[in-house]
């Protein structure tokens, strides 16, 4: 298929700097030593970006630093908000958006969404741009819609030329952190149809040539089935992240 799988551990607000540091340094050790098919990437919390970047680098670099979330505007009095040029600073390259955490709790309109997305791209960042259904909307038969409204609205004004650092993530709502999967055949499905919406958008090229993650109770258990569907291209990781080993029983099933 020609994608190459993409792991990657978002760690939302968790680890403390030492434990951030050590988690990173091992991941690093691991992917260095055992140089994985995988592409892989840690996205610890914004606090910890510098010294766990310092730890990656200090291993070779094969472990790229994302980070979980950015703001649209470039500078400016926006309290508390991170710009994508201070991410790149830190050696940032990629950035998760979208989050259903960030679009459920924090309460993150779909119209922000596009924004960030559009600063992450036009900043020359790689996007991981996050959607996925409740599980209301899932019973209501509205899976496919939501899905496809989130990866148009998110995409909205993003221009071809950029589309070659962004990765999709579907992550049904319903399976984050809960330990309940999507079936590989219900995975696949969603990704399908993703796919499906991507080259209505760019083109069938820059459908095929796009990853989609999956993203939800992924663990080293269920991976390699999961990857193994045509249109899964990987995890984007949040509880089986915070320990290396079950991370890396995660990208080891990215050697497909
Ligand atoms: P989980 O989280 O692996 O803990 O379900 C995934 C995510 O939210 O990215």
């Amino acid at each position: 298929m020609g994608r190459r799988a993409f792991v990657a551990g978002n760690w939302k607000m968790n680890t403390d700097r030492a434990g951030a540091v050590a988690l990173a340094a091992a991941v690093a050790e691991a992917v260095a030593g055992e140089r994985p098919a995988a592409e892989v990437a840690v996205c610890p919390p914004f606090v910890y970006l510098d010294a766990v970047g310092q730890a990656l680098r200090a291993r070779g670099g094969a472990v790229a630093l994302g980070a979980q979330d950015v703001y649209d505007q470039e500078n400016g009095a926006f309290t508390g908000e991170v710009s994508a040029s201070m991410l790149k600073d830190l050696g940032v390259t990629w950035v998760i958006v979208g989050h259903s955490e960030r679009r459920h709790v924090i309460k993150e309109p779909d119209e922000l969404v596009n924004r960030k997305v559009r600063a992450v791209l036009g900043a020359g960042l790689g996007c991981i741009l996050c959607v996925g259904e409740t599980i209301q909307q899932r019973e209501g038969g509205m899976t496919d819609a939501v899905n496809a409204h989130q990866v148009r609205s998110g995409l909205a004004g993003v221009p071809a030329e950029q589309v070659g650092r962004l990765v999709i993530a579907y992550e049904p709502v319903w399976a984050i952190g809960t330990g309940r999967t999507a079936t590989p055949a219900d995975a696949q499905d969603a990704h399908r149809k993703i796919r499906a919406v991507l080259g209505d958008l760019y083109g069938p090229a820059a459908a095929g040539a796009t990853r989609i993650q999956y993203g939800g109770s992924m663990k080293p258990e269920n991976a390699a089935e999961l990857m193994k569907q045509p249109d899964v291209d990987g995890g984007l990781i949040g509880g089986a992240a915070l320990k290396a080993d079950s991370f890396m029983g995660i990208v080891r099933a990215g050697n497909r």
